[in-house]
């Protein structure tokens, strides 16, 4: 079927962390809504898979990996998709690393810096690229992932915690300084998500890290988890897509520097 009268029909969508579980998924909705995609990542295999499972939409995809924490690589892979796509309309700044799990006395160093490098310096790097193509055509529509890490922080998660607030922050600094260009920025907070990886990682992570807010059984983390949320179940990856498009559709059309939550609890 031919894309033509599709809501983002005409439009080009740059996805990051496009072969993990939200940016796929969101692929596939802005797909799904006419969208073309360039989706990047940092392997060239994974990405390939991603086309992959993209394959009956009538859209164009280019798959680009990349290093997000490598400002020159992120400004390459930029160019090259304003110059095989013709424009980048969207861009999807969801590529992000969960880090450690200790408490802030014992936070591995290293692995802070990794989680700064990849969730900040890594969302900054895509996010100034795009922002400066977007300003020389006067639109663009963006929404960072963040997360409830951002809004509340966890215990036992410094590194991550520090990156999503800083994420929400950066979206508020970009939403004032980009409105004049015709470009909205906005956030998106996933809460807990499941099930799958990141689900199991941190109920098994939180429970060995061990506090006073969690058991160090496993199964009691999870039930605690859930406890905290006000919907008593954790939100499955298909509930962020729609959020995701709304937010670059213009039934958001007033909306900037919002950051939006789905949903509470950590
Ligand atoms: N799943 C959750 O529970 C949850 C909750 C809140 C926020 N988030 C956030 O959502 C985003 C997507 O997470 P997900 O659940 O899909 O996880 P995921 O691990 O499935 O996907 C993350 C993707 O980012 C890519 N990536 C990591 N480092 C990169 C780098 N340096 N350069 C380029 N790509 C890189 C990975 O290869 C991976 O494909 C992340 O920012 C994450 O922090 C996830």
């Amino acid at each position: 079927m031919s894309g033509e009268h599709l809501p983002f029909s005409g439009k080009v969508a740059l996805v990051t962390g496009a072969a993990g579980n939200i940016g796929l998924a969101t692929a596939r909705r802005l797909a799904l809504m006419g969208a073309d995609l360039a989706l990047l990542d940092l392997d060239h295999a994974k990405l390939e898979q991603a086309r992959a499972d993209l394959k009956g939409h009538d859209v164009r995809i280019s798959i680009h990996a990349c290093d997000v924490t490598d400002n020159t690589q992120v400004s390459q892979v930029v160019d090259a998709v304003v110059r095989g796509m013709g424009q980048i309309d969207f861009l999807f700044n969801n590529a992000g690393y969960q880090g450690a799990f200790a408490p802030v006395q014992d936070y591995p160093e290293a692995d802070f810096a990794r989680v700064m490098q990849i969730n900040v310096c890594g969302a900054f790097h895509v996010l100034r690229h795009v922002a400066a193509h977007m300003v020389t055509r006067g639109f663009g529509r963006i929404v960072n992932t963040a997360s409830m890490a951002g809004v509340q922080g966890p215990p036992n998660m410094a590194a991550y915690g520090a990156s999503k607030f800083a994420i929400i922050g950066l979206t508020e600094v970009a939403a004032k300084d980009l409105a004049p260009h015709g470009i909205r920025v906005n956030a998106i907070s996933p809460a807990f998500m499941g099930p799958g990886f990141m689900w199991d990682r941190q109920v098994e992570l939180q429970a060995r890290a061990g506090s006073q807010y969690f058991s160090t059984d496993p199964t009691e983390v999870a039930r605690q988890m859930i406890g905290s949320i006000p919907m008593r179940r954790y939100g499955s990856i298909d509930e962020i897509p729609g959020v995701v498009a709304f937010l670059l559709g213009e039934d958001s059309s007033y909306m900037t520097g919002v950051n939006l939550p789905i949903s509470g609890g950590i």
